[in-house]
């Protein structure tokens, strides 16, 4: 542990893989940190960096001012504060466990009632980023709580705060997952589909990488159609261009299933038998939007 003028006594509650990158990326900067895990013998490697390790979650938020939850889901969030409600009162506390948006809120409520200074976070990394390059976590709720420890948490990663409704880091988070899972979606279509000519998955992920790369260049222009509300301008490919049919038939033909490939589709379809077929392909966000 580095010795650091501006320690802040702070404790994390759960160290599985993410909660113990966070407790290092503050040891290593040289915060008091004191660790706590419902299963003992999660600390060992912290404690030799310089941690206290806390008996119970209770000794844990007595020893910081500064309470950090890193959790599994927002059920044992609760099965572990609600207990610790008033020892919390007049602390801060630093959500980062993932929920949802109504979660958050539900949190935030909670620690209002008590007295709890709360910040809702949505860590936008893998544990071995904590600390790196590329590493993101996106905050919302109390305004002062982010102002007050904003040099401690960019320890983390690049630190973003979203407003006082604690729903909205939640929201952004789910919503960039969103994008996530359906572009790795997509992908293993991809790999499905050159499978069955002997092709690798890791083969075809040499290609796929880089076109995905250079395909994401289109998200700002699709997002001013959307933002402009008008599908009609031009440059744009149409909806009947962008007919998702020859996909789904060679996928078909390889004997693989044409789910994912047939879910953009249906999106596509809805707006065309709306009449909308030589709009552009944004305008598929208007299906998305009003669920058929
Ligand atoms: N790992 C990632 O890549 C990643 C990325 C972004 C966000 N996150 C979020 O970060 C949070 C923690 O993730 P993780 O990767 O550290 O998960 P993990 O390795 O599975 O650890 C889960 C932690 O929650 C504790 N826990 C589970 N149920 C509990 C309960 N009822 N009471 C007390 N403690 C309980 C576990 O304690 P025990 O050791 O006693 O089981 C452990 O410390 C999750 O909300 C996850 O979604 C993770």
């Amino acid at each position: 542990m580095t010795t650091n003028n501006n320690s802040v006594q702070v404790s994390v509650l759960g160290l599985g893989a993410m909660g113990s990158a966070l407790a290092d990326a503050l040891l290593k900067a040289g915060h008091a940190t004191t660790v706590w895990n419902r299963t003992p013998g999660k600390a060992d490697a912290l404690v030799a960096r310089g941690a206290q390790v806390a008996a119970t979650a209770g000794d844990a938020v007595r020893s910081g001012r500064l309470v950090i939850a890193c959790l599994l889901d927002h059920a044992s969030v609760h099965e572990v504060l609600d207990p610790l409600a008033d020892e919390l009162a007049g602390r801060t506390l630093i959500n980062v466990t993932t929920t949802s948006p109504a979660e958050s809120r539900e949190l935030a409520a909670w620690a209002a009632r008590a007295g709890i200074a709360y910040l809702d976070g949505g860590i936008m990394a893998v544990p071995h980023m904590i600390g790196r390059p590329g590493s993101s976590v996106l905050y919302s709720g109390s305004a002062d709580v982010f102002h007050q420890y904003e040099p401690l948490l960019e320890l983390w990663g690049a630190s973003t705060y979203f407003g006082e409704d604690a729903g909205l880091a939640s929201l952004y988070d789910l919503a960039l997952l969103a994008g996530m899972y359906v572009m790795f979606a997509g992908f293993l279509h991809g790999a499905a589909m050159v499978a069955p000519v002997g092709v690798t998955a890791s083969e075809f992920a040499t290609r796929a990488a880089p076109w995905l790369t250079a395909m994401t260049g289109a998200f700002q222009g699709f997002a001013e159609v959307v933002d402009g509300g008008d599908y009609t301008v031009e440059r744009q490919q149409s909806l009947l261009f962008s007919d998702l049919g020859h996909i789904l038939a060679a996928s078909a033909d390889q004997g693989i299933s044409t789910e994912v490939v047939a879910m953009v589709q249906r999106l596509i379809r809805r707006q065309i038998d709306a009449g909308h077929g030589e709009e552009g392909f944004a305008r598929i966000i208007e299906s998305i939007k009003q669920p058929g």
